[in-house]
């Protein structure tokens, strides 16, 4: 599949065949600088690295040309699935520098086309809920998650999760 943009700015294309990690030409540093810069969150490259040779599927998205920065990797998103009925889409990150110019949409849209499963469930991080509407994603009534203790209380703190209720019967 090959997908790709130009804006006023920029000319991009996402890359989804990767094959083989340790292969591909990703500069693992720059990924974590991507998603900590986004901002999303700040993880060592190492384990972005494994993240995303584990997950199911993954896509970039480079520049294509811009002042010799061809091949700069703005973008990028992963997935884990089970073939048939589930997937989650997860760290969907673009660039500071390159967001709202169809980047974001463009990585969703690929790895959607290419899940082809039933069902596909993603956890917003906040204030970007508006994003995901707008690309066809439901708020789900009765999703839950089950958290370790650092980060249940930081997405409690931002109020992206919230203890259940007394009765225990929200829907
Ligand atoms: C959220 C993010 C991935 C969106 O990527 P992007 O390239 O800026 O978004 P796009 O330009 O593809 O936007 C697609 C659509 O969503 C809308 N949109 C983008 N960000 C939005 C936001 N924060 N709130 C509401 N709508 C938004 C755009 O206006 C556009 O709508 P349109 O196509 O109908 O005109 C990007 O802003 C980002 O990386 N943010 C920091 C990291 C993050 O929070 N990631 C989400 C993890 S859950």
């Amino acid at each position: 599949m090959f997908t790709s943009g130009k804006s006023e700015k920029i000319d991009w294309e996402v890359e989804d065949n990767i094959s083989d990690i340790d292969e591909a030409d990703i500069n693992w540093l720059q990924i974590a600088e991507l998603y900590a810069g986004a901002p999303l969150v700040r993880r060592p490259s190492v384990d972005w690295k494994r993240a995303f040779a584990a997950s199911s599927e993954i896509a970039f998205v480079r520049l294509a040309s811009q002042f010799g920065r061809a091949g700069r990797v703005i973008g990028a998103a992963r997935a884990i699935s089970d073939g048939q009925f589930y997937a989650t889409i997860l760290d969907v990150g673009v660039d500071a520098g390159f967001q709202r110019q169809g980047i974001g949409r463009a990585l969703v849209s690929n790895l959607l086309e290419r899940l082809k499963v039933e069902r596909v469930y993603l956890t917003s991080a906040a204030g970007k809920q508006g994003f995901y509407h707008r690309l066809g994603f439901l708020k789900l009534n009765n999703a839950f998650g089950y958290y370790a203790p650092g980060p249940r209380a930081e997405a409690m703190e931002l109020g992206l999760i919230s203890p259940p209720n007394c009765a225990g019967n929200d829907i």
